[in-house]
């Protein structure tokens, strides 16, 4: 059968065989079919989804389209941890230290900052000296030894993600719910951990906007690892607002050894702390959420996840000062405080206005491969349910060019809504899908 029967079927609503499924992998990722071509079955896609088996299929073979890792040299339970994508989202520079901290092993790849929201690779490159692109021996090193190892995604693994995710990303079907159950799924496959957690976002700074969506993604994925073999729990997360304070790629570093620190408490330690959670339950190395929870705080507050942060910055290059001493960051050249007309409580905080605007004073990228400023962004001084004063300072600018701050600063205000009587705060975990 060549592509264009498969495409017209999948035109047609029909259901697609696991062969046809595996070729079209192989085709594409060969050169045989052509991006026109396979931007029609994406679109095709779009309209009529694939069904369980189509998805875990489609799955597999992008999982097997290029190298896989081969974590049988590290001993003991090999877990991983994904996002789906969030503003002020440095959960994985907290979650990878306390993962190694409770004696679990962690191999994590992760990628850059797409569209508004940033990237752990971008995150960890502020730190001086750090290198993200690690040979596979390094990687395994890391992780036999500490525990732990964090590098960017290479080329050689997953190429078909790379290659789809590209096209969909031009050609309008980023957001079908099978393809990116597939592609998640599909790196997280690739990298052969026991156990993985899904932080699955939802709210306005998201991918998926809805609570309904965010579900069907989190429970796709789960079916998935369960016709796969791999365990798999999902937490569905609060994203109408900034995870953290702190957005854009040194200034979330900062806030990332707070929380290391055991300085601070809020969403993103709540998260993180979870996730871990999860992943002890998902390793039998406790009985329950909470005796997790418990577990993991101890060993923020006892030093050790610092500790480890400590030596993973040492393992791959990095200047570990920084920790000491964060102003050995990259750091703006000035700053501005933003207030808002009038007084009241914050009732909403959009962030995807936040994560447009770090944008635009260069935290992220416009265009692909473009050079970043690690040094900008925005923290968030009142988050939903702060009260502002007359005049209060809502948020800080920490800008190096006076052009992007002209463009990015209305946005931020805009980003706040004021009402005269408090709001709650909104539900941090709405769901757990295990
Ligand atoms: N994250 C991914 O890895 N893939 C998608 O398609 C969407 C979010």
């Amino acid at each position: 059968m060549n592509f264009l029967d498969t495409l017209v079927k999948k035109r047609n609503g029909e259901k697609l065989s696991p062969p046809e499924i595996d070729r079209l992998v192989k085709d594409y990722v060969a050169g045989e079919v052509p991006d026109y071509q396979m931007s029609a079955f994406l679109m095709a896609v779009y309209f009529n989804s694939l069904d369980r088996e189509e998805t875990a299929k489609l799955t597999t073979s992008m999982a097997n389209s290029g190298k896989q890792l081969d974590l049988s040299s590290v001993d003991g339970i090999k877990v991983d941890k994904h996002s789906s994508g969030g503003v002020g989202d440095s959960v994985s520079l907290v979650l990878v230290p306390l993962v190694g901290a409770v004696g679990l092993k962690i191999g994590k790849l992760s990628g850059r900052g797409l569209g508004h929201t940033g990237g752990t690779i971008d995150k960890l490159e502020s730190i001086p000296g750090f290198r993200v692109s690690l040979d596979t021996r390094e990687f395994l090193t890391g992780m036999e030894k500490d525990g732990m190892a964090i590098m960017e995604h290479t080329s050689d693994l997953v190429p078909a993600d790379q290659k789809l995710y590209e096209l969909r990303d031009v050609t309008g079907t980023v957001e079908s719910l099978p393809l990116i159950v597939s592609s998640i799924m599909s790196k997280k496959i690739a990298c052969g951990p026991d156990g993985l957690v899904l932080d699955i976002k939802s709210g306005a700074g998201a991918i998926m906007k809805e609570l309904e969506r965010a579900r069907e993604l989190a429970q796709g994925c789960v079916d998935i690892g369960k016709e796969v073999g791999l365990t798999v729990t999902a937490l569905i997360t609060d994203m109408n607002q900034p995870l953290g304070r702190a957005v854009g790629n040194s200034l979330e570093v900062r806030e990332a050894i707070k929380v290391l620190k055991d300085e601070t408490s809020g969403e993103l330690r709540e998260v993180t702390v979870n996730l871990v959670a999860e992943l002890l339950l998902q390793s039998g190395k406790v009985d329950s959420i909470e005796e997790g929870v418990e577990f993991a705080e101890d060993k923020l507050a006892s030093g050790l996840a610092l500790e480890k942060f400590e030596r993973l910055i040492k393992n791959q290059g990095g200047n570990p000062e920084i920790i000491e001493d964060p102003s050995l960051l990259p750091t703006s050249e000035n700053r501005v405080d933003v207030k808002l007309d009038g007084e009241g409580y914050v009732s909403g905080l959009d962030a995807l206005k936040i994560g447009r605007a770090a944008n635009i004073l260069g935290a992220g990228r416009q265009e692909k491969g473009e050079k970043i400023d690690h040094a900008v962004g925005i923290e968030i001084e009142k988050k939903i349910g702060d009260e502002v004063p007359s005049s209060g300072r809502v948020a800080t600018i920490h800008y190096n060019d006076d052009s992007n701050l002209e463009e990015a600063k209305p946005l931020v205000r805009e980003a706040f809504t004021l009402t005269p009587s408090r709001t709650a705060k909104p539900e941090l975990i709405k769901e757990r899908i295990r």
